[in-house]
């Protein structure tokens, strides 16, 4: 397995402990779900490219885990306390639009976020504080030659 980057490895320590389902949202490469796979019950890794999943389907024995091809906005949750939806490495409004796709699904919204956009920063704060999702903490890291803001949230109960 490749060594998962400074920022891949910031983002996985970010996850709650006692969280069992994950979702590699955007997944790309899949480093982030892959590292995960010996210590969770269950991974979900999600692209809307092809090749992206097939590839990873291949090279992938695990059997704790699931692969969708689709717009991340299409998936269907567990919707539980212990799940962790990770969205990195994509824009702002890519984040916003899942955010929202999930709050009108599930009205009562249980699982915990791990956002790293990589872009449009403050508008995914105003995004998340309108639509009454709570931060439970932020982290800013630099990686190379770059800067990454990673928020973790979670709804507000009945919001
Ligand atoms: C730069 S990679 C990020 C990989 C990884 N998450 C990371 O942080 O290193 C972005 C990936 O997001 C995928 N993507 C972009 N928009 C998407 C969407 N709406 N639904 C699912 N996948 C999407 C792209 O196909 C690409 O593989």
């Amino acid at each position: 397995m490749n060594k998962l980057s400074f920022r891949l490895k910031k983002i996985k320590n970010l996850i709650s402990s006692d969280s069992n389902i994950i979702w590699d949202l955007c997944c790309d490469h899949g480093q982030l779900g892959k590292s995960l796979l010996p210590n969770k019950k269950k991974v979900y890794f999600v692209d809307i490219v092809p090749h992206i999943i097939n590839s990873l389907e291949k090279s992938i024995s695990s059997k704790n885990c699931e692969f969708q091809i689709k717009d991340a906005t299409e998936i269907r949750i567990e919707n539980r306390i212990d799940e962790s939806i990770v969205m990195a490495g994509v824009g702002g409004w890519t984040c916003i639009k899942i955010l929202e796709a999930l709050k009108n699904k599930y009205c009562n919204l249980k699982s915990e976020f791990i956002l790293a956009p990589q872009k449009n920063l403050l508008t995914v704060k105003e995004y998340l504080l309108e639509n009454e999702f709570t931060l439970i903490s932020e982290d800013i890291i630099q990686d190379k030659k770059n800067y990454y803001n990673i928020l973790k949230v979670r709804r507000k109960e009945n919001a």
